[in-house]
């Protein structure tokens, strides 16, 4: 399987710490933000990876990065013109993925667990995608799921009023098919190709499973806060080691 990082999108949560630079090169504790979830993806056995970032950027990752010897990966890299959403985003890896299974993080998740087991899984899946699942006190902030009686029932994206606090964190698993369906994606009131609806076409196909995750999970994108306590938790994370 190969591995996907998405690190475009406009940033503006963060403004003016993303006004000259892009959100995934900000500092969490000690190393950018993108270092963790490709780091994730590496400990999970792929080391061909894919980066799509913004126009604006793109230059400052292979910077960065490189071809990612340094890494111990082998890094790739395409350009989203405008932040026209997740899985616009994820589209433009279809070449890169030459059909085969993906595993796509989001730029600025951060994970404490490992997902080589589920990815593990994965391979073993027939069809469909994987997600995982993390109990939050904030739902509202995310995609949330609906479970029932060991399934997925629906995903709503940043609920007024959600159903559960259990929310679809960036880490997705997605089989060949991902490609097509990403063409038959309509915008949303927003003007993007939505992540949620993509993952909802898996969800009434019946192919989606699912995995809880009981370790730590950060969103350093979401909020100042959110980057603060991305960074915290990084630091006691490595005070333990
Ligand atoms: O963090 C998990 C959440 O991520 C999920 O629960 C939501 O369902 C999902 O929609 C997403 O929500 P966010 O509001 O956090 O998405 P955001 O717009 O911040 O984008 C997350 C990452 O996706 C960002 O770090 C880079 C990438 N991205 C985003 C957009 C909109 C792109 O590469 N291109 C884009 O056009």
């Amino acid at each position: 399987m190969k591995g996907i990082i998405l690190a475009g999108g406009t940033g503006s949560r963060l403004y003016p710490l993303t006004k000259v630079t892009n959100k995934h090169l900000l500092p969490v504790y000690d190393k950018p933000m993108i270092y963790y979830p490709l780091e994730t993806l590496r400990e999970a056995g792929l080391d061909n990876i894919l980066i799509v970032s913004g126009k604006g950027h793109a230059g400052h990752f292979l910077e960065l990065l490189g071809d990612g010897r340094e890494l111990g990966i082998h890094l790739s890299y395409a350009v989203q013109e405008e932040p026209g959403g997740i899985a616009q985003a994820l589209g433009l890896a279809e070449d890169f993925a030459d059909d085969g299974k993906v595993v796509v993080m989001l730029g600025d998740n951060i994970l404490e667990d490992s997902i080589l087991d589920a990815a593990k899984d994965f391979e073993k899946q027939e069809k469909g995608a994987k997600i995982f699942l993390k109990q939050v006190k904030n739902p509202t902030s995310f995609g949330v799921a609906t479970v029932s009686d060991g399934s997925i029932t629906e995903i709503i994206e940043k609920p007024k009023t959600p159903v559960s606090d259990l929310a679809v964190i960036g880490v997705y698993m997605y089989d060949g098919e991902v490609f097509s369906l990403i063409k038959t994606l309509q915008p949303s009131k927003r003007g993007e190709l939505e992540v949620t609806d993509l993952n909802n076409y898996y969800v009434k196909q019946g192919t989606m499973t699912f995995q809880k995750i009981n370790g730590w999970w950060g969103d350093g994108g979401e909020s100042f806060d959110s980057l603060l306590e991305a960074s915290n938790l990084v630091a006691g994370k490595r005070a333990k080691q």
